[in-house]
């Protein structure tokens, strides 16, 4: 296991804190701080273990831990009634030499012979074209594209290591259930088919790449509903509906794993009063803040990483 930073769970609440400001730190310190009972929705996305760059230094029993002690510094802090909405593809993927590896015979025996030095070049002569330009002009798909830049093949099968997928959510709910939350609801967030433009014609596509979910925890007491949070509309389309068809960032230049604005403002909307405290513990670039912020909430943003921090703050501020 590598070396972790040691939770304090102990509560060390500050009676001042003041919301509304973005703050770099371990969620797992922060959070400790937060008045007992101030939150009325905590919505996050943590880190996925799939082999995000911020994510390099944890191994399995760390990211197990990271989450678990998130949730339990939730515990005084979600407001009786509150709820607590985390964002996650079901699935860890990892390698595992432990594992077999996939094998696949392609009966076509049809290679793509696209080079790394050749999409460098095409790039050099078509500044700002993004992977799936680059791919119809080379002929290959997107994912082709991907795979030669970033050596990121984290689903596919032609690595000389396996790639392990596993299911989570059941962690999530028996971890949130041990500190005395309760799965309230479930929705599934279906992105666009990642690789829509990939001529997929082969076993290394898995279909979970095109889906995430929310699990709602409840925190028991008394929960003020308002059904006029939402017009008729709304409760039609996507209040009422157990799959939201967002589509995901495609640009992701900010962050790795941003996600879109509207699932925070379905969330939001869904599971918090107007001028209700929404927080997120792992903020990334202040999509939970910017549209708590602009949803007339109180807001707070934690993240560990200054460079994210820094474009939470400008999100924030300037929305
Ligand atoms: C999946 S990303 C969140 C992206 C965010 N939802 C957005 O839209 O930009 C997870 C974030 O958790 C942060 N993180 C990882 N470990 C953390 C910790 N112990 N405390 C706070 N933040 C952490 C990472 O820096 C990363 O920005």
């Amino acid at each position: 296991m590598s070396e972790t930073i040691q939770p304090q769970i102990q509560q060390i609440a500050n009676p001042e804190f003041a919301f509304n400001r973005i703050i770099t730190g371990d969620a797992r310190n922060v959070l400790p701080k937060l008045p007992p009972g101030s939150v009325d929705l905590s919505f996050w996305s943590p880190p996925y273990y799939v082999g995000k760059s911020y994510e390099r230094h944890l191994d399995f029993e760390d990211w197990q831990s990271l989450v678990r002690d998130v949730i339990q510094c939730h515990v005084p802090v979600i407001r009786p009634g509150g709820f607590l909405a985390i964002n996650i593809g079901d699935i860890l993927c990892f390698t595992d030499p432990d594992i077999p590896r996939f094998q696949a015979n392609n009966l076509r025996g049809k290679k793509i012979s696209i080079t790394k030095n050749q999409i460098l070049e095409a790039k050099k002569l078509n500044p700002g074209a993004s992977r799936q330009e680059l791919g119809r002009l080379l002929g290959c798909s997107e994912q082709t594209i991907q795979r030669r830049m970033q050596d990121n093949n984290v689903r596919g099968g032609k690595q000389n290591y396996s790639t392990k997928v596993m299911l989570t959510g059941y962690l999530l709910a028996q971890w949130a259930e041990e500190d005395g939350f309760y799965l309230y609801d479930q929705r599934i967030w279906h992105k666009d088919p990642c690789w829509a433009n990939s001529r997929w014609h082969s076993n290394s596509y898995r279909a979970v790449d095109e889906f995430e979910h929310v699990f709602i925890f409840w925190k028991p007491g008394i929960t003020e509903y308002d059904r006029d949070r939402l017009n008729p509309d709304e409760w039609a389309e996507w209040g009422s509906r157990g799959v939201w068809n967002i589509p995901s960032i495609r640009k992701n230049d900010r962050h790795e794993a941003e996600f879109p604005e509207t699932l925070a403002e379905r969330v939001i909307r869904l599971f918090s009063p107007h001028r209700g405290v929404v927080i997120d513990p792992f903020v990334g670039t202040g999509t939970t803040t910017s549209v708590a912020k602009r949803l007339g909430r109180q807001w707070l943003g934690i993240d560990i990483e200054p460079r994210y921090t820094e474009i939470a703050k400008r999100r924030t501020h300037d929305t």
